[in-house]
């Protein structure tokens, strides 16, 4: 298979034909309403060895399985009464559960780098779901983007990040959420966070009541991929500043003075969730020292974007 790494608009035809590739063991780029994915079959254990090779990701990171409907994720995973909840209010969506593999299940071991559980989702999204059926298998996706770089929200990213590593890429345009899901342990009774992204704190508490945080307990389950440099573009990166020094570049946020993007002029969080990743690619540009950022209120999706923002500016 030639991996040129071909922009297709996703169309009946294109999409029929991105399900015949991933049945095939090969690697296809699609949206999803979060960020876009590097899809493969997540039942061959070369396919989604060819994930890794791609990204250049560590072994140790598992991945997310892809699925287009709650029976298929009930067929791959134990489903405890907390799963059901969150799914029941999420589904499709932004979260991402942790749950106990079944036995038997014909899942690649390296999809979950030798856990005994996986992580699963249901997208939001027409061209996944309807990639996710043509494929009919189920669809191991991490972000398209090389290990360590910013998640691509747009197709023209993926081909940026992964110049002939993929099959095909499948274009849907901008993604709507533009982070990536929220990840969360529903192994048990009480829903353990593990990554903050595009449901809230607030949304999963209304839901399940108080979480549990890995911080918390030294024994409480850990995300793997939950590495500190992350999302990183090449400029180094300066968080809460309320100004632009010499030598800047500014990514603002709200109602501020001297900046070359803003996120959300009005202040909207969602808004400034869907912008970042795009942004902040087109702001990492020779000729500055550095990306300033304005600051951004740490709640509701706030607290996900200073995520993606704290990893981008740790050192690497
Ligand atoms: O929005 C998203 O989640 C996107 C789209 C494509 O669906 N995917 C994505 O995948 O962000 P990735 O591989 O970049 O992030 C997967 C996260 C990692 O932090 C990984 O450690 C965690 O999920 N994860 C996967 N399996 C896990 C498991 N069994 N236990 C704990 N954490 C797990
Ligand atoms: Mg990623």
């Amino acid at each position: 298979m030639s991996k040129d790494a071909s922009i297709y608009p996703a169309t009946n035809d294109t999409i029929a034909q991105a399900g015949d590739v991933l049945t095939r063991g090969g690697l296809v780029a699609f949206p999803t309403e979060t960020v876009y994915g590097l899809g493969a079959d997540a039942t061959s254990e070369e396919a989604v060895a060819s994930i890794f090779a791609a990204k250049e990701r560590p072994s140790f990171n598992p991945l997310i399985v892809h699925v287009p409907d709650l029976e298929t994720a009930r067929s791959l995973v134990e489903f405890t009464p907390l799963a059901e909840k969150l799914a029941a209010a999420f589904w499709p969506g932004a979260l991402t559960l942790v749950l106990p593999r079944k036995a038997g299940v014909k899942l690649s071991l390296l999809v979950s780098a030798g856990l005994d559980t996986v992580a699963i989702r249901m997208p939001n999204h027409p061209i996944a779901t309807q990639l996710l059926r043509a494929a009919n298998t189920p669809i191991a996706a991490p972000s398209a983007n090389k290990s360590g770089q910013i998640s691509p929200t747009q197709a023209s990213h993926v081909a940026q990040s992964l110049p002939g590593k993929v099959d095909m890429i499948l274009d849907g345009g901008p993604c709507a959420v533009g982070l990536e899901s929220t990840v969360v342990d529903a192994c048990g009774d009480r829903a353990g966070f593990l990554r903050p992204g595009g449901v809230s704190i607030e949304q999963l508490e209304a839901v399940a009541g108080p979480l549990i945080y890995p911080d918390d307990a030294p024994d409480a389950p850990k995300s793997p991929g939950m590495l500190t440099s992350h999302y990183a573009p090449t400029l180094p990166m300066r968080l809460n500043a309320s100004t632009r020094k010499d030598g800047e570049i500014l990514l603002g946020f709200g109602d501020c003075e001297g900046a070359s993007l803003n996120l959300s002029p009005t202040g909207d969080l969602e808004e400034a969730a869907a912008n970042l990743f795009a942004m902040m690619r087109e702001l990492d540009q020779d000729g500055y020292q550095t990306m300033a950022v304005s600051p951004i209120p740490k709640e509701g999706l706030g607290l996900a974007i200073n995520d993606r923002l704290k990893r981008a500016a740790a050192p690497r």
